[in-house]
């Protein structure tokens, strides 16, 4: 069976069996270390690049840098954007250009490779705040809001080989915000074991600027 008729049958699986859907889900969103050829996925990458940009710095706040972000996150990220686990009008109808599943992981692998991606300070006072919190965590949700535990030493990843936890420190300030109000709301919900929701539910909305402000400084 081709890569390109495997999605068939797993679409077709997914409109008509909602028990199989967690299975197929699973092993389709896992990529391994070296599937993904880096080389071969720069030029696979150019269609990616109008929004993420060049070097996956994109310039644009709304569009996330993909810049030494895990390759396993990217895959992950993408397949959920297939899927309709997440949800983007204009990132969900890229992501369904891409049907091949080597071409992801090599386009993911490629992003993976690049200088990780980095911000500029803004707000000193506000990212004061925002340190905090990522640190030592909240009033109402004590140390487990504290991002450090799941995100690691200055938002760069827990553990190089653990794909789970994406990178957040230098991603743009707007897209940060996004993405945890999008948590809170309920708008998105691909997070494994709802880590994020809970986390985000447990934010006042002055925290989400703060955070974001402090990270999108790193
Ligand atoms: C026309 C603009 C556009 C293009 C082209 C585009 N994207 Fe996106 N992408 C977006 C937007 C917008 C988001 C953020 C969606 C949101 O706010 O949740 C996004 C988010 C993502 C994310 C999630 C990143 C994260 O940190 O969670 C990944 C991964 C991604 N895109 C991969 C790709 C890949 C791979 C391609 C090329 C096949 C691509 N994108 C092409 C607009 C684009
Ligand atoms: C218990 C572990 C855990 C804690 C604590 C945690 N996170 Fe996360 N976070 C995750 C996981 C897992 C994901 C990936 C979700 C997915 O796969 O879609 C994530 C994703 C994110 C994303 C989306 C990144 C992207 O580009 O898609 C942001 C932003 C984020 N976390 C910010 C934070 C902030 C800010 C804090 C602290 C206030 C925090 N997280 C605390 C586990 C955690």
């Amino acid at each position: 069976m081709t890569k390109r008729s495997g999605i068939a049958v797993l679409l077709i699986t997914l409109m008509s069996a909602g028990g199989v859907y967690a299975a197929e889900k699973n092993i389709a969103g896992s990529m391994r270390d070296g599937e993904g050829d880096p080389v071969a996925g720069k030029e696979k990458a150019e269609m990616c690049g109008g929004c993420h940009g060049a070097e996956g710095m994109s310039v644009d706040p709304a569009f996330p840098h993909l810049a030494g972000q895990y390759a396993g996150y990217i895959y992950k990220q993408t397949l959920d954007f297939q899927l309709g686990n997440r949800g983007d009008d204009t990132m969900s109808a890229m992501a369904g250009m891409v049907s091949d599943s080597q071409d992801l992981k090599d386009i993911s692998a490629y992003y993976a490779s690049l200088k990780m991606m980095k911000g500029a300070p803004g707000d000193a006072k506000l990212a004061k705040k925002g340190e905090k919190l990522y640190l030592s965590g909240n009033k109402k949700l004590g140390d487990f809001a504290a991002c450090i535990r799941c995100h690691g030493e200055q938002g760069k990843g827990l553990d190089k080989k653990n794909a789970l936890f994406p990178v957040i420190g230098g991603q743009s300030r707007d897209y940060l915000i996004k993405q945890l109000k999008d948590f809170k709301s309920g708008a998105r919900t691909n997070d494994p074991a709802s880590m994020m929701a809970v986390v985000a539910q447990g934010m006042t909305d002055e925290e989400i600027i703060a955070v974001s402000e402090y990270l999108s400084g790193l």
